[in-house]
């Protein structure tokens, strides 16, 4: 008995082990690939520069990609008579849902196609991103089914002229090379990561998250916190990384609160918090909280910054000494006071992200949500998803996960 432990063990380093040096190899091309950063655009009627944007690039056709809803808005109907009023025809692809199908992106391909398009203006939060991006991949990549586009450097081929306009302030998918897609068939969601699918423009204007409902600022603000924080307390950061998602996590201490409150000049930094939390996490990967909230989402419907809101201080307190210099650093550039130890500012971070959900009113846990049956499935996809690839500060086994989801779901 003790000798088969020992050798499970021995398995187990040796996997983690060829894991880390895996993610030390992608590290090192990272420095290959070009990052390009998107030409940003923020402020207050931003949007109204857009149009000539589309014209200086002698492009006459676009799509834009947005949902039922923010197509009705005023900011939205100003945008298309602007663009009509420089003679660039407008498609309107408004059928957008959360969490975008293999199938969903079929159909705004296929509208793409039919208008015969030139560009895409992604108009929405997250999932509008990512479906214009996954029309993109299929615009770049025809004859290849998407599923065989999943993962990294699959595209490797220019997409069609993208812009982005977020209007939510957290997926920050404006400034990554990333589209997560579900795939309805397997219950799965993963992603398609290319430089390609990195955005040229991204415009942050105000007026497009101002109506923004208080829960989908708490939500997808703290997406935007995870994101930082993954990114930050990962092994694979560099320089800019790291000053973009310290920046992005100060921010969001700083006004979500007040954004979730009704501050306008709040929730726009809350958009420069998000767009930099992108930046830093598109080439600093986030990590397991990501990888479960991907996996329960995609079973559950859950809104993807919820699920994160919900999981992230759990994994944080899960990974115990593993981050405490990291975590302290964040404590340092916070600004907080106090001459304690390393474990104990990871610990006050900890304590300021559940005072926030608090102020926010989001949930403590699932409540008993994720359902016995469902937990193999999830647990192996989470566990696929972040590994090989997160370099996060503890690789977790299938073991880890199911006991993060005891802890999230009580
Ligand atoms: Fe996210």
């Amino acid at each position: 008995m003790c000798y088969i432990i020992k050798i499970r063990k021995k398995g187990d380093f040796m996997k983690k082990l060829i894991y880390r040096i895996y993610q030390k190899i992608m590290y090192g091309l990272s420095y290959l690939i070009p990052f390009k950063e998107p030409m940003l655009i923020q402020g207050d009627n931003t949007l109204q520069k857009l149009p000539a944007i589309i014209k200086e690039r002698a492009l006459k056709n676009v799509m834009i990609v947005t949902d039922d809803f923010l197509k009705k808005t005023p900011v939205f109907k100003k945008l298309v008579k602007d663009l009509q009023a420089l003679h660039i025809d407008t498609y309107i692809y408004s059928g957008t849902e959360p969490n975008p199908s293999i199938e969903l992106i079929l159909e705004a391909y296929h509208y793409y196609k039919e208008s015969t398009c030139e560009a895409l203006i992604a108009y929405g939060g997250g999932s509008a991103m990512d479906l214009a991006k996954g029309v993109g991949a299929k615009v770049a990549r025809p004859n290849k089914d998407i599923r065989k586009l999943r993962g990294t450097l699959k595209i490797r081929k220019k997409i069609p002229f993208l812009i982005c306009v977020p209007s939510t302030v957290g997926t920050g998918s404006e400034a990554t090379l990333a589209a997560v897609i579900s795939d309805i068939k397997t219950r799965e969601k993963y992603a398609l990561m290319d430089p390609a699918l990195m955005p040229d423009v991204a415009v942050l204007d105000t007026d497009v998250v101002a109506s923004l409902p208080k829960k989908l600022i708490a939500e997808t603000g703290m997406d935007a916190l995870t994101h930082a924080i993954e990114a930050y307390i990962g092994h694979s950061n560099t320089k800019k990384t790291k000053e973009k998602a310290l920046s992005a996590i100060q921010i969001v201490f700083n006004d979500l609160l007040l954004a979730y409150q009704g501050d306008r000049d709040a929730l726009s930094r809350m958009q420069l918090a998000a767009y930099q939390a992108g930046v830093a996490f598109t080439r600093a990967y986030v990590g397991n909280v990501h990888a479960l909230s991907h996996q329960l989402s995609a079973v559950y419907h859950l809104p993807h910054g919820y699920a994160n809101a919900v999981i992230l201080p759990y994994v944080l307190t899960y990974y115990d000494h593993h981050i405490d210099k990291s975590m302290a650093e964040i404590y340092d550039y916070l600004g907080y006071q106090g001459k304690i130890s390393g474990p104990e500012k990871s610990n006050q971070v900890i304590e300021s992200i559940l005072q926030l959900k608090k102020d926010l009113n989001i949930d403590d846990s699932f409540g008993g949500l994720i359902k016995k049956e469902d937990e193999p499935k999830i647990i192996i996809q989470a566990f696929k998803e972040a590994n090989p690839l997160y370099p996060v500060p503890q690789i977790f086994e299938k073991n880890d996960f199911k006991a993060i989801i005891r802890l999230v779901n009580h």
